[in-house]
């Protein structure tokens, strides 16, 4: 499929709130982890996150909410993108704004995804982002979520800037495979 071009924005409207909220409780991990309508809504709404939206072709295409306050700076908190626009390029892109975003204010960028989200780890994976460690039992038991995070200044070594001390890949922070990790939840 072709990949489409999204133009990112800050949620500002109840039928924003709806749609991230019906995306959200309508997409995995979070039917697994029960996060209802209600629930997805509440998280939307959450006065201390950042929520940005992504619109392409005309239409609603996902979104992406950062907290930027506390030690949670820098911390993207949920991605969805709409179930038919997935796997042409829209997560890359709202990735992409939201590490503008944070690295304006914060050197890491840093999430939570649920060990057995195989599509998303790719994804991270891809972006960039190194192991730190597993919360087991996290949101459900038996489940377990890895914390990844992406250093700017990695960013500005793969962009041939000089940043200071050289830096090379710690193989260690590379994800463990699913067998490693407890299945997780989301
Ligand atoms: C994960 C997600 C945000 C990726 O967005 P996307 O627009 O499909 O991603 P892109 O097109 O930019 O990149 C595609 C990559 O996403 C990953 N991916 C994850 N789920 C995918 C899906 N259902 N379809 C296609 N790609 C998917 C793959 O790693 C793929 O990379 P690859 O082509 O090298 O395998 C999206 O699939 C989604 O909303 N999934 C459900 C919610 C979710 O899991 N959120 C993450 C919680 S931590």
């Amino acid at each position: 499929m072709d990949r489409v071009t999204v133009a990112t924005r800050r949620l500002s409207t109840p039928k924003d709130e709806d749609h991230c909220a019906r995306l959200m409780s309508t997409s995995e991990p979070w039917m697994s982890l029960g996060r209802d309508y209600t629930k997805a809504l509440a998280v939307v709404r959450d006065p201390l996150a950042e929520v940005y939206i992504a619109e392409g072709e005309g239409q609603f295409a996902g979104f992406i909410i950062l907290s930027l306050v506390g030690v949670l700076n820098g911390y993207i908190r949920t991605i969805a993108v709409a179930h038919d626009m997935r796997g042409r390029g829209v997560g890359s892109q709202l990735m992409a704004a939201a590490e503008e975003r944070i690295f304006s204010q914060s050197p890491n960028a840093f999430l939570c995804v649920t060990a057995f989200n195989d599509g998303a780890r790719r994804l991270y994976e891809r972006l960039g982002y190194e192991y730190v460690g597993e919360l087991k039992d996290y949101f459900v038991r038996g489940t377990s979520e890895l914390f990844v995070s992406k250093d700017a200044r990695a960013v500005g070594r793969a962009r041939g800037e000089e940043i200071g001390e050289a830096g090379t890949a710690d193989p260690s922070r590379s994800l463990p495979s699913r067998s490693e990790a407890r299945k997780g939840s989301g």
